[in-house]
């Protein structure tokens, strides 16, 4: 069945598109699991803590271990047995974050690196579809204000997030049959509407990447 994962920027929107997409394909008689990274199993909730608690102190390198270490723990437990069940996955978020994050944000490996240990980290298994949706560092401060206090990964700063924009760009550009990139200034409904679109053509064939086979790849 499919797998699915939603992109972008702390505040972009990303959780409020995987939720309509989820509703979306459940109208249609599919069974869905929604997902969020790093997360989805017991294990990887409490290596999220550890990432996202402001008062720890991690070196780069563990970070990225630690945040694929939950992504491994998570397509274990969950991602492969529900897909092989034949259920549709929607994670927000997944490799390309690490990607996005650890390899742009803090500078920390190579792009084609950072692939290959990405197909070890997740057997392989890459998302028929990902959607990133793209907005400024700028409006992603404005639309989490107001949200509880900056998570440690939040409190990096405005040049960690810049990077981070250009390597949603950078992903953007190298991987256009898999990543839709999505004008996240739009409205919610817009954005839906659009996302909508695209799912059909997935679950017809006719998207390019979708073939629905995420899990044998
Ligand atoms: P993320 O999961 O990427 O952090 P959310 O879906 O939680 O983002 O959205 C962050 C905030 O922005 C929420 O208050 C949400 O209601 C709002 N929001 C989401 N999408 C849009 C949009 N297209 N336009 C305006 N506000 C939005
Ligand atoms: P979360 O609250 O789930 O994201 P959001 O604010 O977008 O709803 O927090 C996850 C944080 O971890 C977010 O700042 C992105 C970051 N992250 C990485 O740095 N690398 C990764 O591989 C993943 C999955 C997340």
């Amino acid at each position: 069945m499919f797998l699915v994962s939603f992109e972008g920027l702390d505040g972009s929107g990303k959780s409020t598109q995987a939720h309509l997409l989820a509703a979306w394909y459940r109208e249609r008689g599919f069974e869905v699991e929604l997902l969020r990274e790093p997360g989805g199993t017991d294990t990887s909730e409490i290596i999220r803590d550890l990432l996202l608690d402001r008062e720890r102190r991690i070196d780069p390198f563990a970070e990225l271990l630690l945040f694929s270490a939950a992504r491994s723990q998570m397509v274990t437990e969950k991602v492969r047995p529900l897909l092989e069940a034949g259920v549709v996955v929607i994670c927000d978020r997944f490799f390309d974050s690490t990607t996005a994050y650890q390899g742009f944000g803090r500078g920390l490996a190579e792009p084609v690196w950072l692939n290959a240990f990405h197909r070890q980290v997740t057997g392989g298994l890459v998302p028929d579809r990902t959607y990133l949706i793209e907005i400024t560092p700028e409006l992603a401060r404005s639309r989490r204000q107001g949200r509880s206090e900056d998570d440690r990964m939040e409190a990096s700063g405005e040049e960690f997030y810049r990077r981070v924009y250009d390597g949603y760009r950078w992903l953007a550009e190298s991987e256009s049959d898999r990543v839709r990139c999505l004008d996240g200034s739009g409205s919610i409904q817009e954005l839906s509407e659009t996302i909508r679109r695209d799912a059909e053509a997935l679950i017809n064939g006719t998207g390019r990447a979708g073939s629905g086979n995420a899990a044998t790849i």
